[in-house]
């Protein structure tokens, strides 16, 4: 039976280290509380005017490209998975695909957000498996640091946040009992406003209004991308319900993870790495003890990046693989949770 494998993986983070006393001097927050909530030290910002989203995926690609022994010529499909695009349209694929000089191969965006890895890694399983494509480059980037509020009213959600990205090569593999063995994904749309970046939309005010968001006046401002009342009212950053968050996740997470081994008769005990998205060290800490995973078997690398969102797991995935802490033949288990809610899962036996 052909099932789909990751072949190459690779990932680039930004050189500039900004540290939690960093932030402290834009916002009334510190370190203590930051890791004591959280568990990050630091994160990386990229560069202004230099480095995006896309930028930073062609570089994680490229990396992945390499390591797949293949050339991006071979390449035969882009994914891209971001909640912080370099431009509200087109999407980061086709900028991709441009800086990359591939022209003509199909390109799609996910909009996922902390689940666009497992969602983008589900989609290209399903196209390989059918045998359509051979080659797929699936990328996860977020410039963060670009749309967050450093007032101390945003300081729930800017100091968990982070830029990066992460990319993997998806192949058609007939070794037995090889390479991605089952996807889960999940979404509830109920709770789409508890972690949102809403403004600017082309909502007219409709969901604003319902939720209370203090929209001007929907009728008169109804279909406008941006106004001017959002900006001087500063609703153009992201907003989160970060308790209302948490308890989903802690509760969705281990739910989709006994899903993936269910369906494939699997243990928790099998598992041997672990990479949960990393939104907080609590959040995975809590997986873990659920799972009852030892510390070696879970990759968290939040305390140094933050949050990347669609990029904290193939961050984490190539780090824990460049450590040498996942060899052929393991079981890999992947778990996202994020806005939308979104959540989903993949379990991967590697090499193949
Ligand atoms: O990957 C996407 C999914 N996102 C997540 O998974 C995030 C899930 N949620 C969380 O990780 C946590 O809810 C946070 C880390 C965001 C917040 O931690 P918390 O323990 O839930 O804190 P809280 O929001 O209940 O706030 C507690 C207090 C509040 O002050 P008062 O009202 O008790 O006086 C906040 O204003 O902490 C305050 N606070 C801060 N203080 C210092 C909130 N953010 C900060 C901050 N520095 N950065």
């Amino acid at each position: 039976m052909t099932r789909s494998k990751i072949a190459g993986i690779g990932y680039y983070v930004p050189e500039r280290v900004v540290t939690n006393h960093d932030l402290a001097e834009y916002m009334d927050t510190n370190d203590e509380w930051i890791q004591e909530r959280t568990g990050i030290k630091e994160r990386r910002y990229a560069v202004k005017h230099e480095e995006t989203s896309t930028t930073m995926g062609v570089e994680a690609a490229k990396i992945a490209i390499e390591r797949a022994g293949i050339t991006k010529e071979d390449v035969d499909f882009i994914i891209f998975a971001t909640l912080s695009p370099d431009y509200y349209f087109p999407g980061c694929g086709v900028l991709l695909q441009r800086e990359l000089g591939i022209p003509g191969i199909g390109a799609l965006d996910i909009r996922n957000q902390c689940s666009g890895f497992v969602y983008g890694l589900s989609i290209a399983d399903q196209f390989v498996k059918s045998g359509m494509y051979k080659n797929i480059l699936l990328v996860g980037a977020e410039f963060h640091s670009s749309g967050l509020d450093y007032s101390t009213r945003g300081r729930n959600v800017t100091v968990i946040f982070g830029d990066g990205a992460g990319a993997a090569i998806i192949q058609p593999t007939t070794e037995e009992n090889r390479g991605i063995l089952t996807t889960h994904l999940h979404a509830d749309g109920t709770h789409a406003e508890q972690l949102a970046y809403i403004n600017p939309g082309a909502h007219g005010g409709k969901w604003l209004g319902k939720k209370g968001f203090g929209y001007p006046d929907p009728d008169k401002f109804g279909g406008m991308f941006l106004t001017q009342h959002m900006v001087d009212e500063e609703q153009v950053f992201p907003n989160m319900n970060g308790p209302a968050v948490f308890k989903f996740a802690v509760t969705k997470f281990p739910e989709v993870i006994n899903e993936a081994l269910e369906a494939t008769g699997l243990n928790a005990k099998d598992i041997d790495m672990f990479v949960p998205h990393q939104a907080n060290l609590r959040i995975s800490q809590f997986v873990q003890k659920k799972l009852r995973l030892p510390d070696e078997k879970v990759w968290n690398n939040i305390q140094k990046y933050g949050n990347t969102t669609a990029a904290s797991i193939p961050i984490a995935l190539c780090e824990a693989w460049e450590a040498g802490k996942i060899k052929d033949g393991d079981l890999v288990c992947l778990a996202a949770f994020g806005s939308g809610f979104t959540w989903g899962s993949a379990l991967i036996r590697w090499g193949g």
